[in-house]
């Protein structure tokens, strides 16, 4: 047995309860597997009032004396947020100390600069919990797809996101009733506005591209759509049509070598019935990766919450401590220097299928009027859904669509919203089509 590695966690919060709560109970387990102790020497905390009922913890208000402790070998910041995080963050590096953290806030804002400082102090930073939660994504990256060129990678990496559209597809909750509840079972950020804008899931989609394309991809080089201007009558709409709504990550290169242009996106996205993402539930994540040798891999597990993203910073702890992520830090390609920079793929150029809804006038000519557009903008209609009604007024009508470049699309909604007989802005979706490979049975 190795000596115990000093360890001081900045949060006790969700996240940092799970950690102490891990180190507790299943020390004894850890131990056994690895050879390794924890000295938890330092909690973090903003406010001890808070955290009265554990009196047992070394808690502290005191995050620079916690770093410069010389026991402290490892800080685990799980604070969240850019600001004081980032300025501890440093703090530890400039010491040398190693760093675990769940943000992926802080490493897409700042992980070229933190990720060369620990480079410059000889040290690393391990950041499995940032993406996926509990799942062990970004080890995977790094270390199990080694030996493939990653060509696609679409992922559902937002539990909240996830468990909103879940709580309103499957059991008729509202909007605002899914999101408290998603708050209150510890999965959405401290500023919710990150999730269901869809900023948390770029924010990841940023660092798994970079793995995946070892290229250096800007939180900005995404295309980011949100969930909160869905409305329910899309998510009855795409049910009717065979297909759920889930907010997709989405990395996918042009061109099958090294240097095709990548298209990085983050939207609701229709998801036919009958495509495994479609069964991913509640807080759930499940990335699909397309490697050139393993072909189509599907990682899934709990992607938020309290005791799964406890699961990843410990593997991280445990990592730093067998050395392992210090080899693993020096080898990766993400933020280093000399990667470059993503080529992006002009989003005009996106193909996909689409879902249209129209809020048009039940008149004659009006659908012709609309379909006409259409066509003269090359797009090819796959579906037409409207339902009988009484109301002589404004009626929803759905459009689907083959395969359309985005920005004929987009140039045909701005045409038919200008039409005067449908109320603007018709609201567009994109559509995925399942891999080729999965249910194939091959
Ligand atoms: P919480 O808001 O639950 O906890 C944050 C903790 O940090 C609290 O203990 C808080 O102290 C402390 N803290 C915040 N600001 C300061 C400060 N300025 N000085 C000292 N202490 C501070 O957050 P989570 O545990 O949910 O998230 C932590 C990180 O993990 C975030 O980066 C998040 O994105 C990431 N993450 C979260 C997941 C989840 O499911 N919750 C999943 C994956 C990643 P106090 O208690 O006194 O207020
Ligand atoms: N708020 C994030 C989510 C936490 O809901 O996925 C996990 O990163």
């Amino acid at each position: 047995m190795s000596d115990p590695i000093g360890i001081c966690v900045l949060g006790h919060g969700v996240v940092g309860g799970g950690v102490r709560r891990i180190l507790r109970e299943q020390g004894g387990m850890i131990l056994e597997r690895t050879g390794l102790t924890f000295d938890l020497r330092h909690v973090v905390v903003r406010d001890l009032s808070k955290h009265a009922q554990h009196a047992d913890l070394p808690l502290t208000t005191d995050a620079e004396k916690a770093i410069a402790d010389p026991a402290v070998k490892v800080v685990v910041e799980l604070m969240g947020g850019t600001g004081r995080a980032g300025e501890l963050v440093e703090k530890a590096l400039r010491a040398g100390k190693a760093v675990v953290t769940a943000n992926k806030s802080l490493l897409a804002a700042r992980g070229r600069e933190l990720f060369a400082l620990a480079r410059r102090n000889k040290t690393c930073i391990a950041f499995e919990a940032s993406c996926g939660g509990g799942i062990p994504i970004i080890q995977s990256m790094m270390q199990g797809l080694v030996a493939n060129r990653i060509d696609d990678l679409v992922g559902i990496v937002n539990g909240t996101c996830n468990f909103i559209l879940t709580k309103m597809t499957k059991n008729g909750w509202g909007y605002d009733q899914a999101l408290a509840e998603a708050q209150r079972a510890g999965f959405a950020e401290a500023d919710p506005t990150m999730d269901v804008s869809g900023r948390d899931a770029a924010q990841k989609l940023s660092l798994l591209s970079g793995l995946a394309f070892d290229v250096s991809v800007r939180e900005s080089d995404i295309h980011v759509e949100g969930i909160d201007t869905l409305q329910e009558i899309d998510i009855r709409f795409a049910r009717e049509l065979g297909y759920v709504i889930k907010l997709l990550a989405i990395a996918s290169r042009s061109g099958q070598n090294q240097q095709g242009n990548l298209s990085l996106r983050v939207h609701p996205t229709l998801v036919h019935k009958n495509d495994v993402l479609a069964e991913v539930s509640g807080s759930f994540n499940a990335i699909s990766v397309y490697g050139s040798a393993l072909g189509h891999a599907l990682f899934y597990g709990r992607g938020a919450g309290q005791m799964p993203t406890a699961s990843a910073v410990v593997a991280d702890l445990v990592s730093v401590g067998m050395g392992i992520a210090q080899r693993l830090f020096d080898q990766v390609r993400i933020f280093a220097e000399g990667v470059p920079a993503a080529r992006m793929l002009d989003f005009e150029q996106l193909q996909s299928r689409y879902y249209l809804r129209l809020t048009a006038r039940d008149e004659p000519g009006v659908i012709a009027r609309v379909t006409r557009i259409l066509g003269e903008h090359g797009i090819s209609l796959s579906a037409i859904l409207q339902h009988e009604t009484n109301d002589t007024n404004l009626v929803p009508v759905v459009i689907t669509t083959h395969l359309a470049r985005e920005g004929a699309v987009r140039s045909a909604l701005e045409e038919i919203d200008r039409l005067g007989v449908v109320q603007p802005p018709t609201m567009r979706l994109r559509i995925i089509d399942p891999p080729k490979e999965f249910g194939t049975g091959n």
